[in-house]
């Protein structure tokens, strides 16, 4: 089975004799006393930042959960549907979280966000942009918008930037109540090494470290991910490749099956469907030996979202998309 159901990278940023190299150099019997500070300096370096206004984790998954703690009294605002794991760790933390629906299309007015914000008045707002699962990246003016209604509440504004590699880059003012959070498991290829980086002011940052551990990252991620940080030319090569897929990804659905199913426009690396024929597709692809992402969640049963896979694999499902297509379209003419 080839799994396209969970946005990781098929393909890694080093090659064996480069990662081998840089386990053999680790001294991973003493406590990482210097190379998180190393890999801070090195993204920082990379997205002209300064290391004060960095916090790392185990994924921004663990990111999410230590801003479900430390993030003032109050509930969560989110929408509906966004990343999951937004409501499951309000859930384990007890903090109530609340929602703004989205439209039939699955996509999010600005208004409706500006106006729950106001009913709800959030501690924080946490939202995935680009959206996760429509594809969507929402601008700048957009943005700023809600960050600006944050302010007006005296609450945090988060996003979750994990698809931002695949989208375009944007510029926000940063002040203390806006967060961005990054992730290296998607365009940098490291999922299973699980590294997440919050971006804000110092003095947001200093919130959140308190919670933070002695030893917050284990020395192997940090000195794998500080290399790829120092290798600035080769890093944005690896990206260039990410959007390449993610472009292949798109064409495949664009081109033979726009018209019989909704293909939402994507500036991530995957693809969501909609509606019956979206579904008939699915459970086809899955049975030629892709596993898709299916929801079951109420509302969501019609949606099938598909990950990039490699170059050879899309060409596969390329093929398995139009054979599925000509079998559509002979259904319809009998
Ligand atoms: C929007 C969004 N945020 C965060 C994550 C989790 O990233 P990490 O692997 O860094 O925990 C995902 C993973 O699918 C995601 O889709």
């Amino acid at each position: 089975m080839i799994y396209i159901d969970k946005n990781e990278s098929p393909i890694t940023p080093l090659d064996n004799e480069t990662m081998t190299s840089i386990i053999t150099t680790t001294p991973y019997n003493l406590y990482p006393d210097e190379a998180y500070q190393h890999f801070k300096e090195a993204y920082a370096q990379f997205y002209q930042l300064s290391p004060a206004q960095l916090i790392a984790a185990n994924g921004s998954d663990e990111l999410i959960q230590k801003l479900m703690l430390i993030m003032p009294e109050g509930p969560v605002l989110t929408l509906n549907p966004d990343f999951f794991m937004y409501q499951a760790y309000a859930a384990q933390v007890h903090r109530p979280i609340e929602f703004v629906k989205a439209t039939q299309n699955l996509d999010f007015k600005l208004n409706d966000i500006l106006q729950r914000i106001d009913e709800v008045q959030p501690s924080f707002f946490i939202m995935s942009n680009p959206h996760n699962p429509s594809g969507k990246q929402y601008d700048l003016s957009f943005l700023t918008a809600i960050a600006n209604k944050m302010k007006d509440i005296g609450g945090y504004f988060v996003i979750d930037e994990a698809y931002l590699d695949y989208g375009d880059a944007y510029q926000i003012t940063m002040s203390p109540h806006i967060l961005r959070m990054r992730t290296l498991s998607k365009a940098f290829g490291i999922a299973g090494l699980r590294l997440g980086v919050l971006i804000s002011t110092p003095e947001t940052i200093q919130l959140i470290e308190r919670i933070e551990h002695p030893y917050p990252l284990n020395v192997l991620t940090l000195n794998i991910a500080t290399y790829i940080f120092e290798h600035d030319k080769e890093t944005w090569q690896f990206i260039a490749i990410q959007r390449a897929l993610a472009q292949q990804l798109r064409t495949i659905f664009d081109n033979y099956v726009a018209d019989v199913m909704t293909v939402y426009p994507s500036q991530t690396n995957f693809v969501l469907t909609q509606g019956e024929q979206a579904q008939h597709l699915g459970q086809y692809i899955l049975n030629k030996g892709f596993q898709p992402r299916f929801y079951d969640e109420t509302g969501m049963e019609d949606l099938v979202r598909y990950s990039i896979a490699t170059v050879e694999q899309l060409q596969q499902l390329e093929h398995i998309v139009k054979e599925w297509r000509a079998q559509y379209d002979i259904s319809k003419t009998t």
